[in-house]
C-alpha cells in the first residue's frame, strides 16, 4: 500500500493505481474511495472490504476535517492513530492511502462553502449547525481529487450519507454512492471512533441506545400505539439509562429524512443522544 501525504503526489499515484493516465477513466483500472477521519475499527474495514468488491483499486483518505467540527466540539481531542490505521489498511487490500493536510485542503484563502439545503437542516444538522457543509465542502474535495468511480460510506451517519447522495445527484458527479451497513460490537453498540471516549461506566450504559431502537421497531411493526407515544417511550429509556441530552428520537423516511408517524414506506428509526461528552448516534431500518 502506497501512502501519499502531499496533493501533487495524488494525481500520478492515482495514475499509477488504475494502469494509465486518470485523463483515460473508463480505460484503466476503477477506483473505489473510503473517505475517513481515522482511528478505524471493524466499520471502516467492512467499507475497505465492500470498495475492494466493487472496484478494482481501493484508495482510502484520512483527513480529520475541521471544517465539520463546530467551536466547543471534539476536533483537539479526536483520536489519530495513523500508524495504526495505516497497518489496518494494508492489511484490508487497500491500495493507496491518501493523508492530506488542513493546508492542502484549505489552502490561505479557501472560501467555498458546498451547502446542500433541506436535507442538510433537521436531526444532526439542527444539533450541529454547519456540519454538514463542512462534510459536504470535503467529500466534494476529496472526490475531484480522487475522481473514484464509487464511494463508498457507513450507513450508521445515516443523514450524512443522504446529505451525500443529494450533492453527487444534484451536481451530476460521475460516482456511485454506496451505503455500507452498521457494523456493532457484540451487545449491539454501533462502531464509532467517539466510543473511544467512553468510561467503561457509559460504555455500559451506552447500549441502551441501540436497545431503544430495537424496542422501538418491535413496537411500531405491533403497531398498536401511535408512533409519538413509541418514540416518547424509546427517549425515556436513555434518560433512564442516563443519556443526559437527547438531540432526537425519530421515525422517518428513509429517503428524504422527513419525519413519519405511520409505517407506509421505507423507514429508518435514528436517534442522537450524549452520555457525558460522548454524542452517540444510531439508526435501524424498518
Ligand atoms: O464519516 C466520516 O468519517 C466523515 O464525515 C467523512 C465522510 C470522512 C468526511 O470528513
Amino acid at each position: 500500500m502506497q501512502t501519499i501525504r502531499e496533493l501533487e503526489a495524488l494525481g500520478p499515484a492515482l495514475a499509477e493505481l488504475r494502469g494509465r493516465g486518470i485523463a483515460l477513466r473508463g480505460q484503466g483500472a476503477t477506483v473505489a474511495l473510503v473517505p475517513t477521519m481515522g482511528a478505524l475499527h471493524a466499520g471502516h474495514m467492512a467499507l475497505i472490504e465492500e470498495a475492494g468488491r466493487r472496484a478494482d483499486r481501493v484508495v482510502a483518505t484520512i483527513f480529520v476535517n475541521p471544517l465539520q467540527f463546530a467551536a466547543g466540539e471534539d476536533l483537539d481531542r479526536y483520536p489519530r492513530r495513523e500508524a495504526e490505521d495505516a497497518a489496518m489498511l494494508a492489511a484490508g487490500g487497500c491500495d493507496l492511502v491518501w493523508m492530506p493536510t488542513a493546508t492542502q485542503l484549505y489552502p490561505r484563502g479557501f472560501a467555498t462553502n458546498v451547502s446542500v439545503a433541506g436535507i442538510s437542516e433537521r436531526w444532526d444538522g439542527a444539533a450541529r449547525p454547519g456540519h454538514f457543509d463542512g462534510v459536504a465542502t470535503v467529500v466534494l474535495k476529496l472526490l475531484i481529487a480522487t475522481m473514484p468511480e464509487v464511494a463508498l460510506f457507513g450507513e450508521k451517519d445515516f443523514q450524512q450519507l443522504a446529505v451525500i447522495r443529494q450533492l453527487v445527484r444534484d451536481l451530476g458527479l460521475p460516482v456511485a454512492v454506496v451505503g455500507v451497513p452498521i457494523v456493532r460490537d457484540a451487545d449491539g453498540l454501533a462502531l464509532s471512533s467517539r466510543n473511544a471516549y467512553l468510561s467503561a461506566d457509559e460504555r455500559r450504559r451506552a447500549v441502551a441506545l441501540p436497545q431503544a431502537l430495537e424496542e422501538a421497531r418491535a413496537a411500531i411493526r405491533t403497531g398498536h400505539e401511535p408512533v409519538a407515544t413509541i418514540l416518547a417511550a424509546a427517549r425515556a429509556r436513555l434518560v433512564a439509562a442516563g443519556f443526559e441530552r437527547i438531540d432526537y428520537v425519530a421515525l422517518v423516511d428513509a429517503a428524504t429524512l422527513e419525519p413519519i408517524d405511520t409505517l407506509d414506506r421505507e423507514a429508518r428509526l435514528a436517534a442522537a443522544a450524549s452520555l457525558g461528552k460522548t454524542r452517540l448516534i444510531d439508526n435501524i431500518a424498518l
